[in-house]
């Protein structure tokens, strides 16, 4: 692995237009689709796309906007498209159900009715996530609202996407598909940010928000800076934060994501990098872009000291408790993925405590239309940068966290949601349970 230098600047993901109807529906259209990438001077990486050939566009809304989709499959084969992170209806949700066969259009359609988050969307076809995803399906999908918008907002010049996915290639410039190359599945050796390789980016104002999110199979980042210099935790998976947070150091697993205000002075330079963890998916150390200062740069106003008056997920006392066993053999509860089996019956938008156990491998845990804020990790308070509203939680070998969940409001005792972990070599193993959301008494 050579050291990088820095070559190419970062590409940002362009912001797709949406059309709007009559009745003030935003209408997207993603196109999923094959193409060519060039990472490297003259080497051509067959990769997968949406709206173009690696990666997808970002997508903005703000909070209350009724949305609508065409997703289009220009792919040789059948795949789904999920909205992680998205309160919606199971129907619209896009996992392993909602399959979009070769040449078909899949058309889900919701309204917008949770907080300002950074959420993103990605394939979710069982048995092939892992390979869609690493071929290059996912995207951001940005929700905006009053608070979101008191933070650095210009997208793409202080409001800036950050995608950090690791890959192997081969030497022909290809990607390296072996999907269970370690117990984890695909841990590479490269990394790419946003599908750039070897990035700087330009730093033209004195205060710069990141959207950073892991967007790698199943390596765990821990992200700081060469010059060990603090930011501002202002939001994480879910939403903002009550108030922004001091910090050096963040760990992300795969699908999380944290939203960072950073300082610059005129004409200075760092690295975002993240630093070598424990053995398992924390273990490399890796250069990911390079911050440049331009010589002037535009004055920033403070940051707001409250961030968001959204309540914390509070459980009532007599709260139903949930308890799930994560095993080495990617399985919870001792059960793999069946697709035609549904594991757990949830009334519509109530508060239970789900409480996890790893007894294998390092794995993390994702719940589709949930929101949950992490009460404690082997009995003790998280730390800080995995406060707040979330929906994927790290669950390291040998750790219990116990999480309080706030589900959703859509009842449909036929469509299931998902659970799983988010290594996605893990989640095609089988290491994915099955729930629906039902009428309350029902
Ligand atoms: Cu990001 Cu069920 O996944
Ligand atoms: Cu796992």
């Amino acid at each position: 692995v050579g050291k990088l230098t820095f070559q190419n600047e970062l590409n940002i993901p362009p912001l797709l237009e949406p059309t709007v109807g009559s009745d003030g529906t935003k209408q997207f259209t993603l196109t999923m689709q094959t193409g060519t990438t060039e990472f490297f001077e003259g080497k051509k990486t067959p990769t997968w796309g949406i709206n173009g050939s690696y990666l997808g566009p970002t997508i903005r809304v703000s909070r209350g906007d009724k949305v609508a989709f065409d997703v289009v499959n220009h792919l040789p084969e059948t795949s789904t498209l999920h909205w992680h992170g998205m309160r919606l209806p199971a129907a619209m949700d896009g996992g392993p159900h909602q399959m979009i066969e070769a040449g078909s259009t899949w058309n889900p359609s919701w309204t917008i009715e949770q907080p300002a988050a950074t959420t993103w969307y990605h394939p979710h076809l069982h048995g092939k996530t892992a390979l869609h995803v690493y071929r290059g399906l996912a995207g951001l999908f940005l929700i905006e609202d009053q608070d979101s918008k008191k933070l650095p907002s210009n997208y793409g010049v202080d409001d800036i996407p950050i995608i950090i996915q690791d890959k192997m290639f081969n030497g022909d410039g290809s990607f390296n598909e072996s999907m269970d190359l370690t117990p984890f599945g695909m841990l590479g050796n490269q990394i790419l940010v946003n599908g750039t390789y070897d990035p700087y980016l330009r730093i033209t104002s004195s205060q710069v928000r990141f959207r950073l999110l892991n967007g790698s199979n199943a390596r765990a980042y821990h992200i700081g800076f060469s010059d060990n210099r603090s930011f501002y935790l202002v939001g994480n998976d879910a939403g903002l934060l009550p108030e922004p947070i001091k910090m050096k150091r963040i760990l992300l697993s795969p699908g999380e994501r944290a939203e960072i205000v950073i300082e610059f002075k005129e004409g200075e330079e760092t690295i975002l990098h993240s630093f070598a963890g424990k053995d398992g998916i924390e273990n490399g150390e890796f250069d990911l872009v390079k911050l440049i200062a331009d010589q002037r740069l535009t004055a920033a106003t403070p940051l707001p000291q409250t961030l968001t008056s959204e309540p914390p997920i509070e459980v009532p006392a007599d709260a139903k408790v949930r308890t799930f066993v994560l095993t080495t053999e990617s399985a919870i509860n001792g059960k793999k993925m069946d697709m035609n089996r549904i594991d757990e019956v949830v009334p519509a938008r109530s508060r239970e405590i789900w409480e996890i156990t790893n007894k294998g491998w390092d794995h993390n845990f994702h719940i589709h239309d949930a929101t949950f804020t992490i009460l404690d990790k082997n009995g003790e308070l998280p730390p800080k940068y995995e406060r707040g509203r979330k929906d994927t939680v790290f669950i390291p070998s040998g750790t219990k966290v116990r999480l309080a969940v706030d589900f959703g409001s859509y009842p449909d005792p036929t469509t299931p949601y998902m659970y799983h972990c988010h290594l996605l070599y893990h989640e095609d193993s089988g290491m994915m349970g099955q729930f629906v959301i039902v009428e309350p008494g029902t």
